[in-house]
């Protein structure tokens, strides 16, 4: 959005819609389709005709067949795709041979030998890329000459070997290490009819310095693509696609304003030279929570009034995301409002492993991305059939390499009347080759291909994507090369799939089912959650709170101390009076094991995680006023301490009590690692004495409040708060049956020689130390 301006209904829906439910947006998907049942038959016999076609026209790609042998479901391909991921990054030769010993040496090649449909890819073809040459023994021999090669061979060899298969990947997947090298490359395609989309390698920049190198790159390559440009028309020319999460190190929802002040003026200057040059440049789609801040810096950077006239300007939209259609909205709403033409290129997503393990982390429920594969299809031609009737605006570029997908694109186009020329398709150079050749010789569609440039230090994450993708055996591309599959099984129509796709993906809060329910999580780069927390944290941005000891009977008046914002001393956050001897000695005289049941612990502690999660805005504004915490690290705090609660109400309660436990945590985890010794304390029935660190004694105070309120008795747990002398004596106490401790290693061994001088033979001290 561009600053200062009010967000748009459009905008605000897609930060609304992050994790909208799956079910109710394919409905509306299938509808927006409204593909007939004759027309859809008509889509999957013409895709069978394409499979056919392309299983006729040419053998697959080694690569392919490899792949589709070694796929992600055995344990020999995930080997492989182990070792190609990490060998890009191992930085020594020791430590290659280690890798190679380890994934090579251990899995079962025997299983695959003559099963792949392509000579080529066997065990045999395995050691020819590994060594260079075939060993001269019968297949078996082979197969057992690969498991001993490691040790035969010597490992510089085979290190050199699996240095020249890996790259033998990476030239799959990259036409080459300089644009100059890929024009080059590219002339063979282009005098086929092809058109490129050149990507340099390089995302996710770290530093400033690589975002840097990554804006340089682009812009060098952009003039050198000019040189190519020949072409009135933007579309029969060559263009470039970026990544944005390359020319920004920050490139994330928490850092708007520098991400539209410092991002956005990169794209800009890159946009600029491109519209100079006649040439496309797409916006690469990356993770879906980018996708708001993404079109933030797209609306930014195409309201430019330089770039008028300018029809280059493309955009990636992902199938797989259910906000899909929400982005097409939006962009063509802008094009309209902005008097531009615009691209936009439909992709199914390459994140989709990324995006559910993401969801699956941050503890949230549903997911941004469909979890059925034929919903991402129907997806796919719902929202393409959107963009065919938008091509006043748009230029849709359909990208895939599936036939089902091209023929239905190809066949709604056919029916609304729609030119060949008024839309293209495209698709990633070393895939797909075949099923584009007879799209653009025999239904005379425009073709173009993406074509990754650079240099292999930058390939990693694009490599394991497309292994990935290709390893799969959901995938198109895995699946084709099968000759087994009928064609029209490969073909089938994703509709009629749908009913038997299931999705049976864990969601966040079962993760831990039935044992017990995961902590709410809390995405704060969803728009409406950040809402939420700022609204619930802002009764408390001035608040005061005050702590004292919490002890079974009467604490001794004392002298409270002033806590101060470590990160603002101008913002008094509360005051502390600290424990006495005469407290300590109180608390260790009324402190008495919890005498419940086991059932009742448990039933307690979990309602204790459950008021945690209720008074989520004042636990964040504590842990960010006393302990300075950031906003990602006062939720990952509070989940923290909520998960032990109830994992301890699950695992404890049938644990042998020691007595009465002294309990003394740190003040980098002071909700955390604070509620994690005393519920574990707790759980076993223990009668626990709880010192938190002094700094954070605000925070402690707050959740042994809570926990009385959940039920824990005052007797069972009492607080403490103070410095080491508060400490010293809790640990110094013949009363005392245990300890435990997070902190320093020095502080460690004080309490172990004053336990094993006044504490009973035996009694434990369980110590977490650093430093
Ligand atoms: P198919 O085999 O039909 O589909 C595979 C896709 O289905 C997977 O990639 C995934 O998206 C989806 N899928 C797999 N399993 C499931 C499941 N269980 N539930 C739901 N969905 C599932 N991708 C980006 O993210 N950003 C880009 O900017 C981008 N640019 C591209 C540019 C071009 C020219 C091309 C051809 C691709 C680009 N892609 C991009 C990559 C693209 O996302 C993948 O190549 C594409 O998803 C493969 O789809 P397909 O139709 O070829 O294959
Ligand atoms: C990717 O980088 C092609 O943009 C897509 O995986």
């Amino acid at each position: 959005m561009p600053k200062n301006t009010q967000k748009s209904p459009l905008r605000t829906k897609i930060s609304a819609n992050m994790y909208a439910n799956e079910a109710t947006t394919l409905q509306r998907l299938i509808e927006e389709a409204g593909l007939s049942q004759e027309t859809r038959q008509r889509i999957s016999a013409d895709a069978a005709t394409l499979v056919r076609g392309i299983r006729e026209s040419s053998d697959p790609g080694m690569m392919e067949v490899f792949l589709a042998e070694y796929g992600l479901s055995t344990d020999e391909g995930i080997a492989l795709m182990c070792l190609a991921e990490a060998l890009l990054r191992v930085p020594d030769a020791e430590t290659i041979d280690a890798l190679i010993e380890d994934k090579i040496a251990q899995s079962d090649w025997a299983s695959h030998l003559g099963e792949s449909t392509s000579p080529l890819v066997n065990a045999s073809t395995w050691a020819l890329m590994l060594t260079g040459k075939v060993l001269d023994e019968p297949a078996p021999g082979i197969i057992g000459s690969l498991r001993s090669a490691v040790k035969r061979l010597g490992e510089p060899v085979i290190r050199t070997a699996v240095g020249r298969a890996m790259k033998e990947m990476g030239r799959q997947f990259v036409l080459g290490e300089t644009i100059v090298g890929a024009m080059e490359r590219a002339a063979k395609m282009e005098a086929k009819g092809y058109t490129y989309s050149y990507d340099m390698l390089g995302e996710a920049a770290r530093t400033e310095g690589d975002a840097k190198r990554y804006h340089l790159a682009y812009s060098r390559a952009i003039t050198a693509i000019a040189q190519a440009c020949t072409h009135a028309e933007i579309r029969e020319n060559p263009g470039i696609s970026v990544k944005l999460s390359a020319l920004h190190p920050r490139y994330e929802e928490a850092q708007r304003s520098r991400v539209m002040d410092e991002l956005a003026p990169r794209l800009r200057s890159l946009a600029l030279l491109a519209k100079s040059a006649g040439m496309g440049l797409n916006v690469d789609a990356e993770e879906a929570d980018r996708l708001a801040i993404s079109m933030d810096v797209i609306e930014e950077v195409l309201s430019e009034p330089a770039l008028a006239g300018w029809d280059g300007f493309g955009v990636v939209v992902q199938a797989y995301g259910q906000r899909a259609g929400d982005a097409i909205e939006l962009l063509n709403a802008l094009a309209t409002r902005l008097d531009r033409r615009i691209m936009v290129r439909l992709v199914k997503g390459a994140y989709w492993d990324t995006e559910v393990k993401r969801a699956q982390v941050e503890g949230v429920e549903g997911f941004p991305v469909f979890t059925a594969k034929p919903a991402t299809d129907v997806s796919y031609i719902a929202n393409a059939k959107k963009l065919l009737g938008m091509t006043g605006r748009i230029y849709p570029q359909f990208a895939t390499h599936n036939a089902h997908t091209v023929a239905a694109v190809l066949d709604m186009a056919r029916e609304m009347g729609v030119s060949n020329d008024a839309y293209e398709f495209q698709r990633l150079h070393g895939m797909g080759e075949a099923l584009h050749d007879i799209v653009l010789k025999d239904r005379g569609s425009h073709c173009r291909i993406y074509a990754p440039v650079g240099a292999h230090r930058d390939l990693l994450a694009y490599l394991v994507r497309r292994l990935l993708e290709n390893g799969a055996n959901s995938s198109f591309v895995n699946q084709i090369v099968d000759e087994d599959v009928p064609a029209e099984e490969v073909a089938a129509c994703p509709f009629d799939a749908l009913a038997d796709a299931q999705p049976n993906i864990t969601q966040a809060p079962d993760l831990f089912a039935p044992e017990r329910a995961n902590s709410k999580g809390f995405d704060i780069t969803h728009e409406p959650t950040l809402a939420r927390i700022e609204k619930a944290r802002k009764a408390f941005a001035a608040h005061v709170w005050d702590a004292a000891p919490l002890i079974a009977g009467k604490a001794k008046p004392a002298k409270a101390h002033v806590v101060l914002n470590p990160a603002n001393p101008a913002d008094t956050v509360g005051k502390v009076a600290f424990a006495s001897a005469a407290d300590v000695d109180t608390a260790l005289t009324a402190a008495a094991p919890w005498d419940a049941t086991p059932e009742t612990r448990a039933k307690v502690l979990n309602k204790a995680a459950d008021l945690y999660e209720k008074h989520f805005g004042e636990l964040f504004a504590q842990l960010a006023r006393e302990a300075g915490k950031i906003m990602l690290d006062q939720v990952g705090e509070l989940r923290e301490a909520v998960d032990f609660l109830r994992y301890y109400a699950a695992n404890a309660p049938h644990e042998t009590p020691v007595g009465t436990f002294t309990c003394i945590s740190p003040w980098n985890f002071p909700l955390a690692i604070f509620t994690g010794q005393v519920s574990a304390a707790l759980a076993a029935g223990n009668a626990v004495l709880a010192k938190p660190a002094e700094q954070t004694s605000l925070i402690a105070y707050r959740a042994v409040q809570l926990l009385h309120e959940a039920g824990v008795p005052t007797s069972a747990l009492q607080l403490l708060p103070g410095a080491g002398d508060v400490g010293a004596a809790l640990t110094s106490d013949p009363r005392v049956g245990g300890v435990a401790f997070t902190g320093s290693t020095e502080t460690a061994l004080l309490i172990r020689k004053s336990m094993a001088n006044n504490l009973a033979p035996g009694a434990p001290l369980i110590a977490e130390t650093g430093g």
